[in-house]
């Protein structure tokens, strides 16, 4: 049964180490010293998306503006540092808002104070969110045309596909006669891949155990990280990287007063990220009921930023 007094992590950690299939949500990479290693990992020479990405958005965002139209009010799911959708804003025509939504209010708020410098006349409005769940969107601006979700990052690769599916039906639902700019992270050579998940300073490798880190931490668990070994590898007939913490020996881990035994070779599975093909990801939006736009991609093909309508009619209309 699920005890309220326990924080969701550890519900959700207590959870994993009682299954054979232990499995965890990616979401709990995230505290601070989990957030600087991600930025860590994006300035990697292997980890790829993150310089394509930003790549492909200085090339076209002229053109992506000018899909969304003048007095558009943008919303950026899961913003972090705000450096990719400057791009954006400093192409857009008279842009009514910018609402950047994030689980982690005190990293939005340094973030935005920055941008306000940049875009002074700009109205910002932050939303302290996890939009894996709660879609609770402030009411457009009377004069905004139009509205926009910004999710890059290929974040929605960290989503199972019923998740991913329900991110789309969000979108649906909450952004009528608006749009979508997703970013995803295309198949390529799995080599290419697999060094992304596995750099040679060993960065992702300490973003992985960071998570057990955190669980002696905060739930007060007493895993040793040395006795732990990050493991990435692309499953290819997936389409994934998967990302595990494997026990090096038969252990005995504490947390919340019970004991878990691992033997040697038990893995705690803690993130996927899917790649896709363009047509792969357009169909399960399809699905849910958006309508594909614009692709922009890189010359080689490994990143893309897609358009998505959504039907329906606006508050003005
Ligand atoms: C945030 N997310 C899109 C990253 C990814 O590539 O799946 C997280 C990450 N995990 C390991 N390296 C980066």
């Amino acid at each position: 049964m699920m005890d309220a007094s326990r924080s969701e992590f550890e519900q959700d950690l207590l959870t994993a180490l009682s299954q054979t299939n232990k499995q965890i949500s990616p979401k709990y990479f995230y505290d601070a010293k989990g957030s600087a290693l991600f930025d860590q990992i994006c300035d990697l020479p292997e980890y790829y998306p993150t310089r394509t990405e930003l790549a492909i958005l200085k090339a076209h965002a002229a053109d992506m503006a000018q899909h969304m139209g003048p007095h558009a009010e943008l919303i950026e799911l899961g913003a972090g540092s705000l450096t990719k959708v400057r791009h954006l804003l400093r192409e857009m025509d008279a842009p009514v808002s910018f609402l950047p939504m994030d689980i982690s209010g005190a990293h939005l708020k340094a973030a935005v104070a920055d941008l306000s410098l940049e875009f002074p006349d700009l109205k910002l409005t932050t939303i302290v969110a996890d939009y894996t769940k709660d879609w609770l969107l402030p009411a457009p601006a009377p004069e905004a045309k139009r509205r926009i979700a910004f999710f890059p990052g290929s974040t929605i690769g960290n989503f199972s596909p019923p998740e991913a599916q329900a991110f789309f039906a969000n979108c649906a639902a909450h952004l009528p006669a608006g749009a979508l700019l997703l970013g995803v992270d295309l198949l390529k050579q799995p080599g290419i891949i697999h060094q992304a998940y596995n750099d040679a300073q060993g960065v992702t490798a300490a973003f992985n155990l960071n998570l057990l880190a955190r669980a002696n931490k905060e739930l007060k668990a007493n895993f040793v990280l040395e006795q732990f070994s990050h493991w990435a590898f692309y499953n290819a007939p997936l389409h994934r990287i998967e990302m595990h913490l494997v026990s090096l020996k038969k252990q005995e881990v504490k947390l919340a007063d019970q004991v878990f035994v691992l033997q040697e070779g038990d893995s705690l599975h803690t993130e996927n990220s899917y790649k896709f093909t363009v047509d792969s990801i357009q169909q399960m939006a399809l699905s849910q009921g958006l309508q594909a736009g614009p692709v922009w991609t890189d010359p080689e093909r490994w990143f893309g930023l897609l358009w998505f309508d959504i039907p329906g009619k606006t508050h003005a209309s």
